[in-house]
């Protein structure tokens, strides 16, 4: 088989990939990227919406995979939004060149200063607040809602509804910074461009408005010209070589899952930026198969960020309840964190479902007070994930609370409409840890019992960081890379 060399490989394109990408190449390193999504922006396939699902809302699937309401028959194709599926939790993730970033709800936040410190005790807390956070707002184009607007716009009811209901309950709320461009959708709504967040596109990708990672850190790399990625490569294993360096099995795929090469590449230097779960994947996989060494730290410390979905039915019936026209993008969060007793943060999510349903959708984060593992079934060849309903009993007490609170104070019954009693437990958007920084790793991601080996990604945060993860999976990835140029690591 041809072999390619290149002295970097990262694989995966989600934000850990895109920020190393970016700071090798500006340092004048070549880099070759490996995504196993396609890439939509050069495809020009477009993307389709909540409502009319086509071909390309879910990867090499018949049917749509939404957290509810699933009733579209598909042409299996390598389409955006994936769903990986353990006994007790489903994990979604994006997939593309720009990994989470094409599917996710663009919510970024900052975390709690305390939090962060008591998550991170041995970073730098000044300088993550004072450099890296603002850095990377900048870098992923942050910017929020004008608040005249939010309070005109009938797309933006349901976070009226929600924080005046809040506030009613006595719970504070938060505006929350987004990476959808707010004057683009301003525009949308005037009819002077077309709609994306107007027009109930999220999950399976957003058309226009959204600052995506192709549209910022990659875009910005490419720019350097020092970046070749490479879509349609999975990765499938890896190995050690007896010169410390790597050699890598990847399969070429055509749109529809078909095979169409088994590739080989080398490097010297090589990246883990699958996400999470890809990430520990390759690491456990390649361990089964190629006797690939790795660390006992690696698959400990997982968390699914406390993620915990919620609903109420019936919000305000009379008043026309939550809006039949939805924005996607949310704005407003109800931060109950500095509850003891009940600590958490909800965001007051859309149900952009063409119609008013008269149901109010929170994603609760949550602490994890017990962690999980991921572990690797050899005989099977799948991962396993020990994680069941003993982990999110606390998330449970805290949605039940909530729930409950909301519902003395404003009426309403919890969501059987979307789940079973009320609750989703198993619905996993913010998979984090496995391979945590400074237990797997040393200080910047370098892998324990490896001297080329690099994580950058999700699984560095330790199953929790109180808030939507991508700004700090960004600030991370940037302090991590930054200090490992600085030490000549890719010299
Ligand atoms: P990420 O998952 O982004 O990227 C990994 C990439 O590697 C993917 O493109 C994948 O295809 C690729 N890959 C994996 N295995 C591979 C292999 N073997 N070979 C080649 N390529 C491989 N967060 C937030 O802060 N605010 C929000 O509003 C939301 N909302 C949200 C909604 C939904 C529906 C989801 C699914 C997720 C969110 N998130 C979120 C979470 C956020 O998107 C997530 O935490 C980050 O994308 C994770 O970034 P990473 O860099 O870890 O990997």
């Amino acid at each position: 088989k041809e072999i390619t060399e290149a002295p970097i490989i990262i694989i995966g394109s989600g934000y850990g990939g895109a920020v190393s990408a970016l700071r090798l190449c500006e340092a004048g390193k070549k880099v070759i990227m490996l995504e196993m999504g396609l890439n939509w922006e050069k495809s020009g396939i477009p993307y389709s919406n909540l409502l009319k699902p086509g071909k390309s809302a879910a990867w090499l699937r018949k049917k749509t995979i939404a957290p509810f309401m699933n009733l579209f028959s598909l042409t299996p194709f390598t389409g955006i939004l994936d769903r990986l599926e353990f006994d007790h939790i489903n994990i979604w993730v994006g997939r593309g060149v720009g990994g989470g970033s094409l599917v996710n709800g663009g919510m970024a936040v900052t975390p709690k200063e305390s939090y962060f410190k008591e998550i991170f005790p041995n970073l730098d807390t000044e300088k993550f607040y004072n450099h890296y956070f603002p850095l990377v707002r900048e870098e992923l184009k942050v910017n929020i809602i004008d608040e005249q607007f939010l309070k005109d716009c009938p797309y933006y009811k349901f976070t009226r509804v929600g924080e005046e209901e809040a506030h009613k309950a006595g719970f504070k709320t938060m505006r929350v910074p987004n990476v959808y461009d707010f004057k683009y959708m301003e525009k949308e709504f005037r009819n002077e461009v077309p709609r994306s967040a107007l027009n109930t596109e999220v999950i399976y990708g957003n058309n226009h408005g959204k600052n995506s990672l192709d549209k910022t850190y990659l875009k910005k790399a490419m720019e350097t010209g020092n970046l070749e990625i490479l879509d349609l490569h999975k990765v499938e294993h890896i190995k050690l070589n007896d010169d410390k360096s790597y050699t890598l099995n990847a399969q070429q795929i055509d749109t529809s899952g078909n095979i169409i090469a088994d590739k080989v590449f080398h490097c010297k230097k090589l990246i883990l930026a699958a996400g999470t779960m890809g990430t520990l994947q390759l690491l456990l996989q390649s361990n089964a198969v190629n006797d690939f060494p790795i660390h006992e730290n690696i698959g400990k410390n997982w968390g699914n960020n406390g993620n915990f979905m919620t609903g109420r039915n019936w919000v305000k019936p009379l008043s026309g309840g939550t809006g039949t026209k939805q924005s996607t993008i949310p704005v407003g969060g109800i931060d109950n964190w500095e509850d003891t007793e009940h600590p958490f943060f909800t965001e007051i999510a859309p149900l952009p479902m063409g119609m008013d349903v008269a149901t109010a959708l929170y994603l609760l984060i949550n602490r994890v007070d017990k962690k999980g593992e991921v572990t690797y079934d050899k005989a099977n060849r799948i991962l396993k994930l020990n994680w069941d309903e003993s982990n999110t009993v606390k998330m449970r007490e805290n949605a039940k609370y909530f729930v409950r609170k909301m519902n003395q104070a404003n009426g309403g019954t919890r969501s059987h409409l979307l789940f079973n009693n009320g609750f989703g437990a198993d619905i996993c958007y913010h998979p984090l840890g496995g391979c945590v920084l400074g237990e797997a790793t040393n200080e910047f991601g370098k892998l324990k019992d490896h001297d080329n080996l690099y994580v950058l990604d999700g699984s560095l945060i330790p199953g929790t960081i109180g808030v939507n993860p991508f700004v700090t999976i960004t600030a991370i990835a940037e302090y991590c890379i930054e200090n490992l140029i600085k030490q000549s690591e890719f010299a």
